[in-house]
């Protein structure tokens, strides 16, 4: 049963960290949130880590492939992806993972990444969604591990989004709040899926998209977005 919130920092506390680093998820607990949202792509000897880009350089300084470095050979201050999860235990923090493969390992990413869960995820925490922008890698998690929530990322309203969400056993949609409008709101909640938006900062746009039936929402800061939902419940 996914349990999921209705804020999740988004590659932990990015508005206030550099994204994606344990420093980050520790800085989404300040703030608050009770959730993050991370990447997972494989080093080339095929380490799942967390990491946004196919190359290194915006985030690191370093001008090269994720998929051209080994694990060892990572800048500082990039996570493994069981690192990653060893914080969150320390932190008591759940987990959107979002699988985030280079191109060609839509299968082994997400392989590698159920396995590590499999092996690390803390059992006191609330089981992790696993989300991706890529079918094949949902399916794959489907089939290597069914036990995890899935959610089917989309960057905007496709013709065909509820056949690709049934195909690999979605339960939850999470789409960009730029693309989000009412109508497919609704056909989604009607469908019965749970909604997540990303990557909302601003907390006019937050209520609006929960007005119109977002479950989630994915944020840079969540300590913003925590207090905008907080404030738009009536007082008792
Ligand atoms: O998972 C929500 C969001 O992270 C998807 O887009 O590019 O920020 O990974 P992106
Ligand atoms: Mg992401």
């Amino acid at each position: 049963m996914l349990q999921l919130p209705n804020v999740v920092g988004h590659r932990g506390a990015a508005a206030y960290a550099p994204e994606n680093t344990l420093d980050s998820f520790r800085e989404a607990k300040r703030r608050g949130a009770t959730w993050i949202e991370l990447d997972v792509k494989t080093s080339r000897d095929g380490v799942p880590i967390v990491m946004h880009d196919e190359s290194l350089k915006r985030t690191t300084g370093v001008d090269r492939l994720v998929i051209d470095t080994d694990r060892a050979d990572l800048p500082a201050g990039v996570p493994t992806f069981a690192e990653a999860i060893a914080c969150l235990g320390e932190l008591g923090l759940g987990c959107n993972v979002e699988i985030k493969p280079c191109p060609g390992r839509e299968a082994a990413t997400a392989r590698a990444a159920v396995e590590t869960l499999r092996q690390c995820w803390p059992p006191h925490l609330p089981a992790p969604l696993l989300s991706s922008f890529k079918d094949a890698s949902l399916a794959i998690a489907r089939q290597e591990a069914p036990e995890y929530a899935r959610a089917l990322l989309l960057g905007e309203q496709v013709p065909d989004w509820l056949a690709r969400a049934q195909a690999v056993g979605a339960v939850c949609l999470n789409v960009s709040g730029r693309k989000l409008g009412a109508l497919w709101a609704h056909d989604i909640k009607r469908a019965g899926y749970r909604l997540g938006v990303y990557t909302i900062n601003d907390p006019v746009e937050a209520r609006a998209l929960v007005a119109m039936g977002a479950d989630c929402i994915i944020t840079d800061a969540p300590d913003v977005i925590l207090d905008a939902l907080a404030a738009s419940i009536p007082p008792p």
